[in-house]
């Protein structure tokens, strides 16, 4: 179960951290962040999926979906005699999203590239950093997997650094490209966690819903996001009982 969530640089949401219960119920006023919230949780998934890059460039690219305030909110700015107002950035721009569980964390920094005039694919996000750790928060003894730019390390059970990966790719995900059942089970489990997410907001009802559709029912313990396989999955809950 996941216990705590932190978005950095995510549209409204500058740097936040929420812990999380069982069930969350996100309440606010208009432009709070809500949204901006489950949108972030949706990348979190798009990252075990393989689809992180494209979905920030389906979201208007990196540029739009940061954060577009002040770096700091100045006491004037908060005393509302300074308008809040964007300005020139003079950090490097970043995206960090992360999240733990009882068990496991991992978190992702994105970023973007040196610009490039041959490119036309110069403002892809890059995924900077990320780190997979055991337990609720990262330290640095509880680290288990470990990405700096093109370079995974992953710890074995005795403790020590493997380089994993010296070349992976600006625009892959060390949680889908070294995960493997023997040197790196814990990345595996996760994303497999990961990949079980779902998220029911664009679930049709209506009469050419997929749910409506007749379907090849197997054995279905997690909706599709869709509702196709419904029918499946009240059968499965029929079968295994609700107590799951
Ligand atoms: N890149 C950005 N930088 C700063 N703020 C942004 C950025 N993109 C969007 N926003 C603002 O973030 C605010 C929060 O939007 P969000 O859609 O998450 O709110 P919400 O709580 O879901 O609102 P509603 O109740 O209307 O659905 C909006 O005011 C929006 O204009
Ligand atoms: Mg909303």
């Amino acid at each position: 179960m996941m216990t705590r969530l932190a978005i950095a640089g995510y549209r409204s949401l500058r740097d936040i951290t929420v812990t999380l219960g069982p069930l969350n119920v996100v309440t606010g006023a208009n432009g709070s962040g809500k949204s901006s919230l489950y949108r972030a949780l949706k990348l979190l998934a798009d990252i075990a999926q393989g689809r992180i890059i494209q979905s920030l460039a389906t979201e208007g690219g990196l540029q739009s979906t940061l954060w577009a305030g002040p770096e700091a909110v100045s006491r004037a700015m908060k005393a509302a005699t300074k308008p809040v107002q964007g300005l020139v950035r003079k950090k490097p721009v970043s995206l960090k999203l992360g999240f733990s569980g009882t068990d496991y964390g991992y978190a992702i920094d994105l970023g973007l590239p040196r610009p490039d005039s041959r490119s036309k694919f110069s403002s892809d996000p890059e995924i900077k950093v990320e780190s997979q750790w055991t337990g609720e928060r990262l330290g640095r003894a509880n680290a288990f997997a470990v990405r700096n730019g093109p370079s995974v390390r992953i710890r074995s059970d005795s403790g020590e650094w493997r380089q994993a990966y010296t070349h992976l790719a600006s625009f892959d995900s060390m949680m889908t490209h070294c995960s493997d059942p023997r040197d790196a089970v814990e990345l595996l489990v996760l994303r497999e966690r990961m990949r079980d997410w779902r998220f029911y907001d664009h679930l049709r009802t209506d009469r050419d819903a997929p749910a409506r559709k007749p379907q090849v029912g197997t054995y279905t313990p997690v909706l599709a996001s869709d509702g196709s396989d419904l029918a499946a999955a009240v059968q499965t809950i029929r079968e295994i009982g609700d107590a799951e």
